[in-house]
């Protein structure tokens, strides 16, 4: 099952998984639909050789994906409309036991996996693939979907730095991330951002705008900031808005600091939110090489009998770590890292001291 939010390369770690069981070692692969929602509702269909035949390079997943379904806090439609909410977490393993499913690989980010070490609790044997565009996963150098999502980042910063330059102003622009700002600081470095802003660094208006003005006095007419969506101002935090379902979701902040520097310096500036487009599209070659890579390793763990551990990357050779390890809380960038420190010596500013 695919869960969480979708990313690149989930289609090449469901051909993986299913080519390297069904070639290697003659094993059953079933797909369960829309995440923990499929597992609830026994939604599930046999994955042959033909379901995965000309998938590799497709984004999204076949499986469907979704967020929102958590089995130990469901949501039950009530009759008249609404829903109630129930723990659901024991349908799963009645799923499971009807399918005669002997191991559960569950690709997903640190939600799904938390909840996928949730069920190997109850006995339930997991395999953990990671897979989320934010590369916040502790126990793996990093994560498939997020090459692609920085590719995608960095084509977008390339588009708006001619645009920048012809209209001398100040182009904002928001990347996704979350609590951590992965995409920004790779993409910021790929597409020479100016100014990167991200959570790990909270920020300072006085220290973005010297840039820009330290930029103008040397005939630069224009700048570009990249800004992750969890980045905010030293003493204030995350930028979340409501949605119309009451969700709180973070997003906006682009736009802000697109505002503070025209009104700061009277210098025109405008804000562009990439959102979903990055997680959507072809995953790179990395990707779909690493998605492969993963899912191969695996159907090998489930041979060796192995269960509740997490496939992971670490110093360029594919292993595995335990699935409690895996789910201990997101991989944040230290501020004092050789990445930032080396943006930093080519000039860009992360908005405060570094
Ligand atoms: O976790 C991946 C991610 O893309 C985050 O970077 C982002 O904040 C979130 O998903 C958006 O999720 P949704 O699909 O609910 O809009």
């Amino acid at each position: 099952m695919t869960g969480g939010g979708d990313c690149p390369g989930l289609n090449a770690v469901i051909r993986a998984v299913a080519k390297g069981a069904l070639y290697r070692y003659g094993l059953e692969v079933v797909g369960f639909n829309n995440g923990f929602r499929g597992l609830v509702e026994n939604d599930a269909w046999v994955i042959d050789e033909k379901a995965v035949s000309g998938i590799l390079h497709r984004g999204g997943t076949i499986l469907g994906t979704t967020n929102r379904d958590n089995p130990f806090d469901f949501r039950l439609p009530v009759a008249g409309g609404g829903y109630r909410r129930a723990d659901c977490s024991h349908r799963c393993l009645e799923s499971l036991k009807r399918r005669s499913v002997d191991r559960l690989v569950v690709v997903g980010g640190d939600g799904s996996l938390a909840l996928a070490h949730r069920l190997s609790t109850m006995g339930v044997p997991v395999i953990g693939i990671p897979k989320t565009i934010d590369n916040d996963l502790p126990a793996t150098d990093v994560t498939f979907g997020f090459d692609t999502a920085v590719a995608t980042a960095t084509e977008a910063i390339d588009k708006l730095h001619t645009t920048a330059e012809s209209h001398h102003r100040a182009m904002v622009v928001e990347v996704m991330g979350r609590n951590a700002g992965w995409i920004a600081l790779q993409a910021g470095m790929a597409g020479g951002g100016d100014i990167i802003l991200i959570p790990e660094i909270p920020f300072d208006y006085e220290v973005v705008c010297a840039k820009i003005l330290g930029r103008r006095s040397r005939g630069k007419q224009f700048s570009i900031i990249v800004v992750a969506e969890g980045a905010y101002p030293a003493g204030d935090e995350p930028l979340y808005r409501k949605t119309a379902g009451g969700a709180r979701r973070l997003g906006g902040i682009g736009q802000i600091v697109a505002d503070a520097i025209e009104t700061r310096l009277g210098m025109e500036s405008r804000a562009t939110v990439l959102g979903h487009l990055q997680r959507g599209g072809t995953p790179t070659p990395y990707d779909r090489a690493l998605a492969t890579r993963f899912g191969v390793r695996a159907v090998e763990l489930i041979d060796a009998g192995r269960r509740n551990e997490m496939v992971c990357l670490r110093g360029g050779a594919i292993g595995s770590v335990p699935l409690a390890e895996a789910v201990s809380g997101i991989k944040r960038i230290d501020p004092t890292c050789e990445q930032v420190r080396a943006a930093a010596a080519v000039g860009t500013c992360f908005g405060a001291p570094v």
